[in-house]
């Protein structure tokens, strides 16, 4: 496990546990360890329930842990940090602002209008929002609304990016689309990135290394390090290649092992 020094996130024996309403207690994560490395992509692979969210919430400050250590860039959590953008799982996007002042409202507030609409147009553009400047949400199809989320986190442009199943609702075609857009811009401005999905395709396609987790409690099972030749370069055609083919296979195999079901 990467948990050396000088690893961008380090999770040390974190557990966390939720009251539940009947009066019991959930076990959501459970000893759970690793280290991310600066620059690296990583994938969190699981079934509905492991804890992939409760694990994002941590790392970004929103959620003290019950239990273990976790450190960003060397340093304790205190709450969220301008180093960290979390994209949600269910998109939060505000009802009452337009596109453009939806992407632009975690901009500094004293940065210049003109400034702050040249950012958000690079990322209208990167994520095929051009045009769409002055639509309000409910105009929006979800996939529409997703990349409107996306661009607000990417704007403010943090160090780690952390991202909860977010093309989880979206069909195969936009979700292929929008995979390449992260991966060209992870080439290209290689950023920390954890990526949380359920779907072994996505995990496989996406990460540098699958962090493979199972439910009840939540723990992490397995990792595999990717090493596709090709990562980051959508144009070459990955998942079409036998080696992607191959990693699917065996990764389908260890997740449906008995003990494991995954959802979706
Ligand atoms: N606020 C809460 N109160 C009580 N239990 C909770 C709460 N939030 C989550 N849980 C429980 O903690 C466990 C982990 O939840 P979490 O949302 O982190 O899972 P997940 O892996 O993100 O699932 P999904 O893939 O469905 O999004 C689940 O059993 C869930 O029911
Ligand atoms: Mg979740």
């Amino acid at each position: 496990m990467t948990t050396a020094a000088g690893a961008k996130i380090v999770v040390e024996h974190l557990s966390h546990a939720y009251q539940a309403q009947s009066g019991g207690r959930v076990l959501a994560l459970d000893d759970v360890s690793f280290g991310v490395g600066d620059k690296e992509f990583v994938t969190i692979l699981g079934p509905s329930g492991c804890g992939k969210s409760t694990l994002l919430y941590i790392i970004a400050g929103l959620m003290r842990p019950t239990s273990g250590g976790i450190a960003v860039n060397g340093r304790g959590i205190v709450g969220p940090s301008a180093d960290c953008g979390i994209v949600f799982q269910e998109f939060r996007i505000f009802p009452w602002l337009t596109v453009m002042d939806n992407i632009t409202f975690g901009l500094p507030r004293d940065m210049a209008a003109a400034e702050r609409q040249d950012r958000a147009h690079v990322y209208m553009k990167m994520l095929g929002l051009a045009g769409f400047e002055k639509k309000w949400p409910r105009e929006l199809s979800g996939g529409m609304k997703q990349r409107v989320a996306i661009a607000q986190t990417l704007i403010r442009d943090p160090d780690i990016i952390l991202l909860d199943e977010p093309f989880g609702s979206l069909d195969a075609l936009t979700r292929d689309e929008l995979q390449d857009e992260l991966l060209r811009m992870w080439e290209r401005d290689r950023k920390t990135v954890v990526f949380v999905t359920h779907s072994v395709d996505e995990a496989v396609y996406l990460g540098t290394r699958i962090l493979v987790m199972q439910a009840r409690p939540g723990r992490i099972r397995a990792e595999i390090a990717v090493g596709l030749p090709a990562l980051g370069r959508p144009e070459l055609g990955v998942r079409d290649s036998a080696e992607f083919i191959e990693l699917r296979g065996y990764v389908n195999k260890l997740v449906r092992s008995p003990g494991v079901a995954l959802h979706g």
